[in-house]
């Protein structure tokens, strides 16, 4: 029995749905806060229970049968390790010999980072649960790229941070591709996995590589934190998610990414989509407000 958390979450739904393609729907238990949402996989047999990371009782019933676990993380940041030592615990109780968790690239290498320290406090609790773990350590999604690139591009130039990182940018397709292969997989080692996509491209980089897409210049411009904030707010995000985005952004362009790896094409044995797909996808979609109308290379 393969049972996961946060079913009904994006990814979760992608794990589902490659994972019917591969077991029988009466081999996969859905646990999520709001069982009504996966209607449409229980009428196709897949068990669904009700599980709150926030209310450790309602675990260990959902987990109940459970040989293999894959824990979702959720993005409630200073609640995430108390969350996940439930899920684990409870998994444990219920039998599972085998956990699987979603965590971030290179998890143990700053513990004061705000994104890393509660999913490597989380990876320290899978190393001390006694039985076999993964950690899914998904580098950053694709598909949040073309939402960033349209806030942080005004008028043909991307206002960003300073640093140099080039993160493995890998879809959430083929990180659900990469957590259904695992999960029904045969014996992968025990410790952490770097899912990464095909290359790494830091966010100048990326630039570059748009402006050819778009036959338009797209010029880089290093700003501070505080002008990134203003800018985001000047094109109406609301404060907190302003501070939120410039967050991540310092993420993307100061992290600590690995790859790229070739674990997609190893354990779900496909190739990863390429960055191209998704810079075209923010390509095709561009505003008035990112680009200056008719500013288009000589061809
Ligand atoms: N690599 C990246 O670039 C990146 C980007 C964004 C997020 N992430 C991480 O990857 C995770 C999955 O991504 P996604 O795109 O599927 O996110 P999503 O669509 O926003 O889904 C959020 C997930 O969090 C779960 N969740 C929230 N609170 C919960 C609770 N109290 N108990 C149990 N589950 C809870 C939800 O489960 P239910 O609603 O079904 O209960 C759902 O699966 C995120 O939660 C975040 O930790 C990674």
């Amino acid at each position: 029995m393969y049972a996961l958390t946060g079913a009904s979450g994006q990814l979760g739904r992608l794990t589902i749905t490659n994972l019917l393609t591969k077991i029988p729907a009466n081999q996969i238990i859905a646990t999520t806060r709001s069982p009504e949402k996966l209607a449409e996989f229980a009428a196709q047999g897949v068990i669904v229970r009700p599980a709150d990371l926030n209310d450790p009782a309602t675990l260990e019933p959902a987990f109940d049968g459970v040989t293999r676990l894959l824990i979702i993380s959720t993005s409630e940041f200073g609640k995430q390790t108390v969350q996940n030592r439930a899920a684990i615990e409870a998994g444990l109780r219920a039998g599972a010999s085998h956990l699987f968790y979603t965590s971030v690239p290179q998890a143990d290498s700053d513990l004061s980072h705000w994104l890393l320290k509660e999913h490597a406090e989380t990876e320290n609790l899978l190393r001390d649960s006694g039985v076999a773990w993964t950690a899914l350590r998904n580098n950053a999604y694709t598909n949040l790229l073309p939402g960033i690139l349209k806030s942080l591009i005004d008028r043909n130039k991307l206002y960003v941070l300073g640093g140099d990182s080039r993160p493995g940018w890998i879809s959430r397709e083929d990180c659900a591709r990469v957590a259904a292969a695992a999960l029904i997989g045969g014996n992968h080692p025990t410790g952490p996995l770097e899912v990464t996509g095909p290359e790494a491209l830091g966010l100048a980089g990326l630039t570059g590589r748009l402006s050819d897409l778009l036959r338009e210049e797209i010029t880089v411009q290093v700003v501070s934190g505080e002008e990134l904030v203003t800018r985001l707010k000047a094109k109406n995000l609301p404060e907190v998610a302003a501070y939120s985005l410039v967050r991540i952004v310092d993420w993307l362009v100061n992290g600590n990414f690995s790859g790229p790896t070739d674990v997609v094409e190893r354990i779900a044995g496909v190739k990863p989509a390429p960055v191209d797909e998704f810079l075209k996808e923010f390509a095709g979609s561009k505003d008035t407000e990112a680009f200056v109308p008719g500013a288009g290379k000589a061809s």
